[in-house]
């Protein structure tokens, strides 16, 4: 059975990850706090090379993207030099390395859908981190597949979909940003796009199959519309009205800068995997029904 290590224990995508391996018959083991500090690389050896897995998927983030603008030192811990130090590990186990990125190491200033030959050009401590952990997972070992993704949600954790949804609660009305361009990427969606990916890296040194990629859902939206399409869909199974108000970036401002334009082009994986994640707009009524249909099916 293939065994792949997951950094990150209650993510998003690291519990998509541990759901879907299991069905498809995985070990999927997954490391975390409090035994394993990111941003603590003594802690990390030891137990990575007691599993001996047959490939690492980095996961787990400094996720807190307003929070990093004071937290710097911190955040490059965890985002950019613990990448470096599994893929350092990795290249010693002569295994493949996948990573996680984001479309905040791009300045968002471009008019069409990013490619993975634009150059980064981070607005935000979060996506210098990001670009660094990057770097050092290049410098460290060919054998690395960098994913960079966007605008995650999910029926787990914390993300923009249940903070909509918890906010709809209380209000009749939200203020949401209407001038950020981005693709809403299903957690779920990237785990079966990641786990595809690794079971042929594995078995398969072709390296073409390597270097980064871009990884987002089907379709493009801002946040004002994504909230709209969230409250519709909750709506539709039994949730009150809200409204939302589209704002610009300035009438919202947060420690943190954010790209005006976060869309990232996802031919390439689709040409050399043939992966393509579903419409955002589909993966989001999977979310919902998790999130609201299965739960007045089992209130517990
Ligand atoms: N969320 C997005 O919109 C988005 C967009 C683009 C790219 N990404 C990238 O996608 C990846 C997965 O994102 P996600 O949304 O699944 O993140 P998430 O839900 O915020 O989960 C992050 C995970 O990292 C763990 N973690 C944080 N600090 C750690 C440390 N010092 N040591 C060990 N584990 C630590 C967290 O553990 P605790 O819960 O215990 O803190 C959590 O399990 C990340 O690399 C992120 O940069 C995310």
């Amino acid at each position: 059975m293939m065994r792949i290590l997951v950094t990150g224990k209650e993510g998003q995508v690291d519990t998509s990850l541990q759901t879907l391996g299991e069905n498809l018959g995985l070990e999927i083991i997954r490391i975390g706090l409090p035994e394993i500090d990111l941003s603590k690389p003594e802690t990390l050896e030891a137990p990575i090379r007691e599993i001996r897995p047959d490939a690492i998927i980095s996961s787990a983030a400094y996720t807190a993207v307003d929070k990093a603008e004071t937290e710097t030192d911190l955040a490059q811990a965890i985002n950019g030099d613990a990448p470096g130090v599994l893929a350092r590990l990795a290249a010693e186990l002569d295994i493949p390395i996948l990573h996680l990125s984001t479309d905040y190491v791009f300045a968002g200033d471009k008019d069409g859908l990013y490619d993975e030959t634009d150059t980064p050009a981070p607005v935000s401590v979060y996506g210098r981190t990001k670009l660094s952990g990057e770097e050092q997972i290049r410098a460290a070992t060919d054998n690395h597949v960098i994913v960079r993704t966007a605008w995650v949600y999910s029926p787990y954790c914390n993300n923009f979909v249940k903070t909509m949804l918890r906010l709809g609660e209380t209000r009749e009305e939200l203020n949401v940003v209407a001038d950020q361009h981005g693709c809403p990427t299903y957690a779920p969606e990237i785990a079966r796009a990641l786990l595809a990916i690794t079971q042929q890296v594995v078995v398969d040194r072709d390296p073409t199959l390597r270097g980064t990629f871009h990884l987002t859902g089907q379709g493009e939206t801002t946040w004002a519309e994504f909230a709209s399409a969230i409250f519709k869909g909750a709506f539709e199974r039994g949730r009150k009205r809200v409204r939302i108000n589209p704002i610009t970036t300035a009438e919202y401002p947060t420690p943190a800068s954010r790209p005006a334009n976060s869309r990232l082009n996802g031919d390439k994986l689709d040409a050399i995997y043939g992966l393509r994640l579903d419409p955002w707009d589909v993966s989001l009524d999977d979310c919902l029904n998790k999130l609201i249909t299965d739960t007045i099916k089992d209130p517990s």
